[in-house]
């Protein structure tokens, strides 16, 4: 059974529209957790334009589940990473002109700088996963570099057009999957995952996490953080 990783930074991002203090992330991350979310995500970019600081370290310091924390090979976060010590990072490439995440890392292109940020993550007792695209020469890169898991970029499959398009994306990483736990690695997806496309995605073997944002926020206007976290939770077990 999948577990569910709840991405929180869309939140920041609404406070962050008006250089406030609400609506705050750390509440949010309660209410998730009360919907039965098994990890909060967020994302510390270099120009903070969503979470800050201080609410990496007060969520390190108040969440139950998991903390994920999304973030560039940057010195300046990686040093952050290793000090504040959430549970799990995920390693993901930044651009400061996207909107949001665009593409998976690419580890064949950035092999050295990746492996030296995940052993300083590990070395600070971090989970380190990567956000690959589904691409079989990056998870074998993956691998090569000692990371613990793989997070499968579903974008792709999520924009695609119902039908054999969207059949023909599934099929790619259904394969990726099974390479991915073939490497040894835990095996992750995230991004453009909805109410209405989770369900392959969670059932593909050996799927261990999914990483949502945008669309459980995006219910959660109309409904509430947790009970948009328990809806998400009962379409992916
Ligand atoms: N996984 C990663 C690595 C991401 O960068 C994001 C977006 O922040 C997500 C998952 C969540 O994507 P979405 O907001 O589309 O659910």
């Amino acid at each position: 059974m999948a577990e569910l990783g709840v991405n929180i930074d869309h939140v920041a991002t609404v406070r962050q529209a008006r250089k406030t203090n609400e609506p705050d992330p750390v509440w949010a991350a309660a209410a998730a957790e009360l919907g039965g979310a098994d990890g909060i995500t967020v994302h510390l970019r270099e120009d903070r334009r969503h979470i800050q600081d201080r609410d990496l370290q007060v969520l390190r310091e108040t969440v139950a589940a998991k903390l994920n924390l999304e973030m560039a090979c940057e010195e300046e976060i990686v040093q952050i990473a290793c000090r504040t010590r959430p549970q799990q990072a995920t390693l993901v490439p930044e651009r400061r002109e996207e909107v949001t995440t665009e593409g998976g890392l690419d580890v064949l292109a950035r092999r050295d700088r990746v492996a030296e940020v995940v052993r300083r993550l590990q070395e600070a007792g971090i989970v380190a996963s990567l956000f690959l695209d589904p691409d079989p020469r990056q998870i074998e890169t993956a691998a090569d570099l000692g990371a613990d898991a793989v997070e499968l970029h579903t974008g792709q499959y999520a924009l695609a057009s119902p039908g054999a398009a969207r059949q023909r994306e599934l099929d790619v990483l259904r394969a990726a999957a099974k390479q991915v736990c073939q490497c040894g690695l835990v095996l992750h997806a995230g991004h453009g995952l909805t109410y209405h496309n989770v369900r392959p995605i969670a059932r593909i073997d050996g799927m261990t996490e999914l990483n949502i944002g945008h669309g459980i926020i995006a219910r959660a206007i109309l409904v509430g953080i947790t009970e948009a976290v328990r809806e998400m939770k009962r379409l992916i077990v």
